[in-house]
C-alpha cells in the first residue's frame, strides 16, 4: 500500500488541529503504532545480521539529520493509502517548524479561514511550499459554515489564490471547501455545498497521485551504516532517496569517484531484483571499494557534480542571525563538513515575492547565500534531489540547527573566499567627531520636479552648518558609476541598487548623504530602503505634478521624450508611482526653495540627527 507524506500549514487559529483531528477521527483510520514496524525490524536483525532498524520510512534518517526536533509527525490508514502527517506546530518559529516539517512532503494542505481570505500568512506558507518543491498543493478553504456555504466567498479565494500560485510557479492546486468543525467535505461529503462537485479531503489525500522519480540515471543512496557481520559479508545500508537500482548496474562511490558493480540487493532476509526510492536496504558491490558513512551511491556515468563552493537557498532559523565572520557545519545526510558563507546574494521578501539586496539574514528568513566548504559536497540541485540537494547548518558553539538549506539549480563557475573585513574605526566614533548622526534622505520625483535644485540649496546650508553632507546626483551617478546603464525597468533598478549601496558607504563613513533620483517604483524605493536601512533612511516625494514639470523642462527631455526622441521617459512613455508613505512631501511647484530647505531641516531636526550623538541611537 502505498503512503503519502503531507504536512499542514495554517495560522494560529485556521483550525489546524481540529482539522487534523476531524481527519483521524471520521476516517477511523488505523492509528498506526510505529512499534509494530520497529519489532518486525528488530526480529529480523537478529535472523540475518543485516541492520534493518533503518525501515521505518526513513523518518530515522531525517531525524538523524537534526532537523525534526519540532516536528510532530501522525500516522493513520485508511483501506487506500497510508498517511503520515507532519504537523508543524506553534506560531513561534514558524517558518522554521514549517522548512523543516515540510521538506519531504509529497503534497501541502494550506488552511484558508473563509473568513479572512489570503493572507500574508498564506502568502508565506505557500512561498514556503514552493521554495520546498512540494509537488502538491492542497488549499483547504475552512469555516465555510461561517460564510454560509458561499460559492461566490469560495470561488474569490480560489482567484486569488491562483494569481499568487501563478507568480510562484506552482501547479496542480486543489481546492476543497470545508468546514473542520462540523466534518463538511472532510471525510463525509456535505450537503451544505450542492455547487462542489469535486472530491472531499480525504477522497483527495487517497487518490492524488503522487509523482516519484525512478529513473536509474537519478539514482542516490547516501550510505548510512557499513555493515560487516562476518568476514564474508559486507555490505551498505541506507535508503534510497531517489531513481532506481539493480545489481548488474555500474555504480559510482562520490566524492571519490571509484566504481563497482551492484551485486545485490538485500530487503529483511529477501534479495530483490530492483528497487527504487523509498526503499531503505542494503547493497552490495562486486568487489572491494572504499566505501564510508556519508558517502553517497550513485549510478556511473551520471554522477552529480562535486564542489567545494556553492550557492543555496536558506531559511535562517537561528536568534543569533547569520555571520559571514563564523564557521558553521554544513550537514548533507550523515555527512558533515566545515564550511562559511562567504556572501549573502538577497533576500527573499515574502510579502512582494521579490528578491531584495540584503548584508545579512536573521530568523526566519529566507535568502540565497554562497558556502564556501572545507571537503567537496554533493551539487544536486534541490528541486529535483529533495533528500540529497538539501542540508543544514549548524553552530559549532552551540550546536544549534541555524539553517536548512537547498542547493540551487544553478551554480557559481568559480568563486574566490570574500569575507567582510571590519574597520578599526567604527562608524559611531565618526559621527561622535562629526557631531551628529548620518544617514539618507531620499529625493524621489519626476524628472524636473526641483530635487536637485532643493538638494543643492539644502547641502550648502548644511555645509555651512558645519554638516558632513554629501549630495548623490542621479545624473551625475551615470556619467561613472552607473554609466553603462539605461531606463529600461532592470537597469533603473541596478542604477538605484549601486546609488544606495553607495549612499551607504557614505553613511558608514559619517555623511549625511541627499540623493536625488527619481526612482520610480515603490519596489525600489522599498529595495534603497533594505539596502541603507530603514533607521538611516527618509524619503522626501518632491511632488510637483507632471504638467508643471512638463512646462518647465529646465532640460528640454519632455519634449524630447513627446516627439519620441527619447523612450521610456519617466510620466510621460514609463511608468510613475508615487510614494505611499513618505517622511515629507514637498510640493515644490507651491514653494520657495528655502521653505522646501526648512521643512528638510525641520524633519532632521525632529528625527535627532542632530542630536548629541554618544552611542547608537535612533536615526533618521
Ligand atoms: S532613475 O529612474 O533610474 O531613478 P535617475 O534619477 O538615475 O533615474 O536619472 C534620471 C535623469 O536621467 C533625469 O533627470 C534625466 O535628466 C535623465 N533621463 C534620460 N533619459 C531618461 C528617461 N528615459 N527617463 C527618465 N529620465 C531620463
Amino acid at each position: 500500500m502505498d503512503l503519502l507524506r503531507f504536512s499542514t500549514a495554517g495560522s494560529v487559529d485556521d483550525g489546524k488541529s481540529t482539522l487534523i483531528g476531524r481527519l483521524l477521527y471520521d476516517s477511523k483510520g488505523i492509528f498506526e503504532d510505529q512499534l509494530e514496524a520497529v519489532q518486525n525490524a528488530s526480529k529480523q536483525r537478529l535472523a540475518t545480521g543485516i541492520d534493518l532498524s533503518l525501515l521505518t520510512d526513513g523518518l530515522r534518517a531525517e531525524r538523524e539529520q537534526g532537523i525534526t526536533i519540532d516536528v510532530a509527525y501522525r500516522y493513520f490508514a485508511t483501506p487506500k493509502r497510508k498517511f503520515i502527517i507532519a504537523d508543524t506546530p506553534g506560531h513561534e518559529q514558524y517558518t522554521r517548524n514549517m522548512a523543516t516539517g515540510a521538506s519531504t512532503a509529497d503534497l501541502a494542505i494550506v488552511l484558508i479561514d473563509a473568513r479572512k481570505g489570503v493572507l500574508e500568512q498564506s502568502r508565506r506558507h505557500s512561498a514556503i511550499s514552493a521554495m520546498l518543491g512540494i509537488p502538491r498543493v492542497c488549499v483547504a478553504v475552512n469555516k465555510m459554515d461561517l460564510v454560509d456555504w458561499s460559492k461566490d466567498v469560495f470561488d474569490k479565494i480560489r482567484q486569488d489564490f491562483l494569481d499568487l500560485a501563478a507568480k510562484l510557479g506552482m501547479e496542480n492546486i486543489e481546492f476543497i471547501p470545508l468546514s473542520a468543525l462540523l466534518g463538511d467535505n472532510v471525510v463525509g461529503r456535505s450537503e451544505n455545498t450542492p455547487w462542489y462537485q469535486g472530491p472531499t479531503l480525504i477522497e483527495h489525500l487517497e487518490t492524488v497521485d503522487i509523482p516519484k522519480e525512478l529513473s536509474s540515471d537519478k539514482f542516490r543512496f547516501p550510505v548510512q551504516y557499513v555493515i560487516r557481520p562476518d568476514l564474508t559479508f559486507r555490505g551498505f545500508a541506507g535508503q534510497i532517496t531517489s531513481g532506481s537500482v539493480k545489481p548488474g548496474d555500474e555504480i559510482e562511490v562520490l566524492p571519490s569517484g571509484k566504481r563497482a558493480i551492484v551485486k545485490q540487493l538485500h530487503f529483511f532476509d529477501r534479495e530483490l531484483p530492483v528497487a527504487s526510492f523509498p526503499k531503505s536496504l542494503t547493497i552490495t558491490l562486486d568487489r572491494e571499494v572504499d566505501v564510508s558513512r556519508g558517502d553517497v551511491i550513485v549510478k556511473a556515468g551520471a554522477a552529480p557534480k562535486v564542489g567545494r563552493d556553492l550557492d543555496a537557498q536558506v531559511v535562517w532559523m537561528d536568534e543569533r542571525p547569520l555571520a559571514l565572520t563564523r564557521p558553521y557545519f554544513l550537514k548533507q545526510g550523515s555527512r558533515t563538513v566545515r564550511a562559511r558563507i562567504t556572501r549573502v546574494l538577497h533576500r527573499t521578501e515574502i510579502k512582494t515575492l521579490s528578491e531584495i539586496p540584503a548584508a545579512n539574514l536573521g530568523l526566519n528568513d529566507i535568502g540565497r547565500v554562497r558556502i564556501s566548504a572545507a571537503q567537496p559536497i554533493l551539487l544536486d540541485p534541490y528541486l529535483q534531489f529533495r533528500r540529497t540537494g538539501a542540508f543544514i547548518l549548524i553552530d559549532p558553539e552551540t550546536n544549534a540547527t541555524v539553517a536548512a538549506g537547498m542547493v540551487a539549480a544553478d551554480q557559481p563557475q568559480s568563486s574566490t573566499d570574500v569575507v567582510w573585513s571590519e574597520s578599526e574605526v567604527s562608524r559611531i566614533s565618526r559621527e561622535v567627531r562629526n557631531g551628529h548622526r548620518g544617514g539618507v534622505v531620499w529625493f524621489t520625483g519626476l524628472s524636473g520636479s526641483g530635487k536637485s535644485t532643493i538638494a543643492k540649496a539644502l547641502e550648502k546650508r548644511l555645509f555651512h552648518d558645519h554638516r558632513q553632507v554629501y549630495l548623490l546626483d542621479g545624473d551625475n551617478l551615470r556619467h561613472g558609476l552607473n554609466k553603462d546603464l539605461d531606463f529600461t525597468p532592470a537597469a533603473r533598478s541596478e542604477n538605484l541598487r549601486r546609488a544606495a549601496e553607495t549612499a551607504k558607504i557614505l553613511v558608514d563613513a559619517g555623511f549625511l548623504v541627499l540623493a536625488t533620483f527619481i526612482s520610480p517604483t515603490q519596489a525600489d524605493r522599498d529595495m534603497v530602503r533594505e539596502v541603507v536601512g530603514a533607521r538611516d533612511f527618509a524619503e522626501v516625494h518632491v511632488s510637483t505634478p507632471l504638467a508643471a514639470c512638463e512646462s518647465r523642462d529646465p532640460k528640454g527631455l519632455y519634449a524630447r521624450a513627446r516627439s519620441g526622441e527619447i523612450r521610456e521617459f519617466t510620466g510621460i512613455s514609463a511608468p510613475w508611482e508615487p510614494p505611499v508613505s513618505p517622511a515629507l512631501e514637498l510640493p515644490a511647484h507651491e514653494l520657495a526653495v528655502t521653505e522646501s530647505v526648512e521643512r528638510v531641516v525641520a524633519l532632521l531636526e525632529a528625527r535627532g540627527l542632530f542630536a548629541d550623538v554618544q552611542e547608537p541611537g535612533a536615526g533618521i
